[in-house]
């Protein structure tokens, strides 16, 4: 495994706490313990605690992201969630996903403010683009290209195209590490992480699924 490769987990709206333990416990001992291999699992906020405290008693080697972040510091912002606040359980924040900018009307700007949140709390910001031409913040080091068709589809995008995206993005942006994403799974993970410029995935579908998580990280 030359460079990183991150696999990322983001459960969007599924599983309670029993739920996503049962996940970490499954999950966690089948993780190869290698410092190049980054492997994240973002559950929903209420579980966020409770799956910490789950990894860190095993010490298995999974990173906690949230799937969100405020685009504000600590305040008087009803129903967000700090960075300030979240850093205490969470390394990385997934950040203007399709589906916060389709269904909660989320901007560049947002997302912008949130990677500046997510850098000034040392929390890895992971910026979505749904296209080459979605702006990624400064400061931005990992973004994952998501067309909006293969998220969700069993479609997912060729492997060539997510390559040539990586490049154009890279060319960009520079010194970035670019994922891909919509409907990867175990069968076609390794298409895409053989790609000289992509470095891993944002699974969905999949990711809920030990088992079939469990099959991904062993196509690596
Ligand atoms: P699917 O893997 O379910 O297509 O979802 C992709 C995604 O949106 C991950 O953020």
């Amino acid at each position: 495994m030359a460079g990183n490769t991150w696999i990322i987990a983001n459960w969007k709206s599924n599983k309670n706490i029993a739920e996503a333990l049962d996940w970490v416990s499954k999950v966690g001992p089948q993780i190869p313990k290698n410092e190049n291999l980054k492997v994240v699992v973002c559950p929903t906020f209420t579980c966020l605690e409770e799956v910490k405290k789950a990894i860190t008693v095993s010490n298995f080697p999974l990173m906690v992201g949230s799937q969100d972040l405020s685009p504000y510091s600590e305040g008087s912002y009803t129903g967000e969630e700090a960075g300030r606040i979240l850093k205490d359980v969470i390394e990385l924040s997934l950040l203007g996903h399709s589906e916060r900018r389709k269904n909660f009307g989320e901007t560049d700007e947002m997302v912008s403010n949130k990677v500046k949140q997510a850098l000034d709390n040392n929390i890895i910001p992971l910026v979505c683009v749904q296209d080459e031409n979605v702006s990624v913040p400064e400061g931005c080091k990992l973004v994952a290209y998501e067309p909006v068709w293969a998220i969700g589809s069993g479609t997912p995008d060729t492997p060539e195209n997510d390559q040539q995206i990586a490049q154009v993005l890279k060319s960009k942006y520079g010194d970035i590490e670019v994922l891909c994403g919509g409907s990867v799974n175990s069968g076609n993970i390794k298409s895409f992480v053989s790609q000289p410029d992509i470095s891993g995935a944002l699974i969905g579908g999949a990711s809920l699924n030990a088992d079939e998580f469990i099959k991904i990280l062993k196509e690596l």
